[in-house]
């Protein structure tokens, strides 16, 4: 019994500590030294204007009392004396109410930039394996949760503990029983607070969690409305998420049963709260009656235990709110807090802007701890060397582009960039020198300029007035006629969805192109363009080529890729492994010695019609 006690109060006061460790970390993280400046300023105003108020109930019945007494010039100057405070806690309220404002400005402004800061420090989005957790509407509901618990726990909640504090200080110092009484009342109210914090934060983690994956379906859906649409799924799909909520709200320790299960528990606190406020003017009535306290003592006391039971019951909005918000902010901490996908070394090393070879070194990758994708493969992009890399779908090109980019680390073998081992660069440094063009285009709201300038610093944009860009852009087809009824200044969209998929993706190796790099890494990036386009493309990017860069060209399709100067072709790790021979079939020089070693490549030019000449 004893022992089952202990350990409820243990569990309750672990629950207190994560509540407080959250608060501290969004105190720590999100009020930056201007926000804590408002802050001290706002409570200091806030105590003055709470003295203010509180003597007001002893000047009402010191008022009452010269009445009585018929004393004019003690009724006058009491009068005087209350018009005056109180005029002095309106003037103390709105220089609170105005760095409170400040204050909230101030927090909401650095709780974004914190979260922005730290999405591209930590490069969430390419958290490859933490997909989960860093989805966009877990970070959207923490940033919401913390901004509520900003306002209602640390602003709020320190301002009804100053007027508490205040209150009760002075009625302990006017009647210290009434004051006893009071903190025994207050004891019960935190004994109480402990308790259901601990069961509403227990309970509320997996309903928050079903929520989120509510909430990512419904992202995912107005994502895909094309999908579900054409499918004709949005009815169906409104109704899937109806169950799904319905399922949360109403299942047993669902939504419903945690909230109103704390619902029911407050009666028990408010009785408690009668209680004590009763006692206390019990007693000092009966003091007043017996002529120990005068009249005014009585209304004071009764005015101030009123206050401070009105404090408590606010601290009980906070803590449920508190209950309310921790679980996402948990999450988003979570998620905030990863660390970087990688690392510089210590003594890594700045690359120079020069030309570049990659060499992969019996390189294997797998992905969280599963069988290998890559399995020791060894391939080289030399300086200045165009690469097709060629192989069926799911045999590991795309993750040879991720780790070329440096997204994770392989698990085994080395990637060299001119000798050095990647892990001994600069990721920044390395970065500069590439230029990648997704197979997904990534066009961003804004101009069709914003687009193609978006790789490149504002010094550097300055460069490129009007006529310069078209004449550039206009080799990569970006030239989409009527279509660009404002020129350069024409929208594009969000996610570019006034341009065509051929169009978005002729933006973005325009844009690849611009930023001049040394690496191209070029993942089916003329998939959606008619052969006529997709030819004048590929002649502007060999002419980019020129210069010395190399590239690495991903394609399915042979014809985008036979004025390669090498062929690597990659076969999915598992069959290499189960025919016993590499995962890199063949590497050439040629499309014609190539045919002769690989039967992937002549299972493929066979398929596409295409005849390799000698
Ligand atoms: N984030 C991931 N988590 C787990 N497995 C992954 C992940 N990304 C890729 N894979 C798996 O790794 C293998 C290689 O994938 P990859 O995307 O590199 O193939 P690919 O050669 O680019 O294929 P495609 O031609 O279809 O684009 C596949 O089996 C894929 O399912
Ligand atoms: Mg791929």
């Amino acid at each position: 019994m004893i022992k089952s006690f202990i350990d409820a109060c243990n569990n309750q006061i672990d629950g207190i500590k994560v509540t407080y460790d959250h608060m501290m970390w969004i105190w720590f993280s999100f009020v930056d030294k201007e926000g804590k400046h408002y802050f001290y300023r706002t409570n200091v105003w806030t105590i003055a204007t709470e003295l203010m108020k509180l003597i007001q109930p002893w000047f009402l019945g010191y008022g009452l009392m010269t009445f009585v007494s018929h004393d004019a010039v003690m009724a006058h100057a009491v009068f005087v004396m209350a018009i005056a405070t109180m005029s002095l806690s309106i003037i103390f309220g709105w220089r609170a109410s105005q760095n409170r404002e400040l204050f909230i400005g101030q927090s909401v402004r650095t709780l974004d930039h914190i979260i922005n800061k730290r999405f591209f420090e930590k490069e969430l989005g390419l958290h490859i394996e933490e997909n989960e957790l860093l989805c966009q509407s877990s970070m959207e509901k923490g940033r919401e949760r913390a901004e509520k618990i900003n306002h209602a726990a640390i602003f709020m909640g320190v301002e009804t503990a100053i007027t508490l504090v205040v209150t009760f200080t002075i009625l302990v110092f006017l009647k210290p029983v009434a004051g006893l009484i009071i903190l025994m009342t207050l004891i019960v109210s935190v004994l109480f607070s402990l308790y259901m914090n601990n069961e509403v934060m227990t309970k509320a983690d997996p309903i928050e969690k079903e929520y989120r994956a509510i909430v990512r379906r419904r992202n995912e859906l107005w994502h895909n409305v094309e999908r579900v649409l054409s499918n004709g799924k949005g009815e169906a799909e409104v109704k899937d998420l109806d169950r799904r909520f319905d399922i949360m709200l109403n299942r047993e320790d669902g939504d419903r049963d945690v909230w109103l299960g704390y619902i029911n528990h407050t009666p028990t606190r408010e009785f408690a709260n009668l209680v004590g406020t009763a006692a206390v003017v019990y007693y000092v009535g009966w003091q007043t009656f017996h002529g120990t306290a005068t009249q005014s003592e009585f209304l004071s006391v009764y005015s101030w235990a009123g206050a401070v039971m009105i404090q408590v019951r606010l601290f009980a909005r906070i803590e449920r709110e508190l209950a309310f918000c921790i679980p996402a902010v948990k999450r988003m901490r979570q998620a905030l807090d990863l660390p970087k996908r990688v690392v510089d070394a210590p003594d890594a090393i700045e690359l120079p802007d020069d030309l570049v070879e990659v060499t992969f070194e019996s390189v294997s990758h797998n992905y969280k701890g599963g069988n290998n994708v890559l399995e020791k493969v060894s391939m080289t992009i030399g300086r200045g060397k165009s690469v097709a890399l060629i192989g069926p779908s799911g045999a590991g090109k795309s993750t040879i582009v991720r780790l070329i980019q440096r997204y994770m680390d392989p698990v085994d073998g080395r990637i060299l960039v001119n000798g050095i081992d990647l892990r001994k660069i600069k990721l920044a440094s390395w970065q500069r020198l590439i230029a990648y063009i997704p197979q997904k285009p990534q066009i961003m709201d804004g101009t069709l300029r914003d687009n193609l300038l978006y790789g490149l610093s504002a010094d550097e944009k300055m460069a490129w007035d009007d006529e310069r860009l078209w004449a550039f852009v206009r080799r990569f087809r970006v030239d989409f006629g009527s279509r660009l009824n404002k020129g350069l200044d024409t929208q594009v969209g969000k996610h570019g969805v006034e341009l065509s998929g051929g169009e978005a993706q002729r933006v973005m190796i325009a844009s690849a192109a611009i930023r001049n790099a040394r690496l191209y890494i070029i993942d089916e990036a003329t998939s959606s363009l008619d052969a006529e386009s997709q030819a004048a493309v590929q002649d502007a990017l060999y002419e980019l080529l020129a210069s010395g860069a190399s590239a690495l060209f991903i394609a399915h399709r042979l014809s985008t890729i036979s004025r390669c100067d090498d062929f690597v072709v990659l076969q999915q790790a598992a069959l290499a492994k189960q025919l016993g021979v590499p995962q890199v079939e063949a590497v050439a020089s040629s499309q014609h010695q190539l045919s002769d070693i690989s039967p992937t490549f002549r299972r493929l030019a066979e398929l596409e019609g295409i005849t390799v000449a000698a």
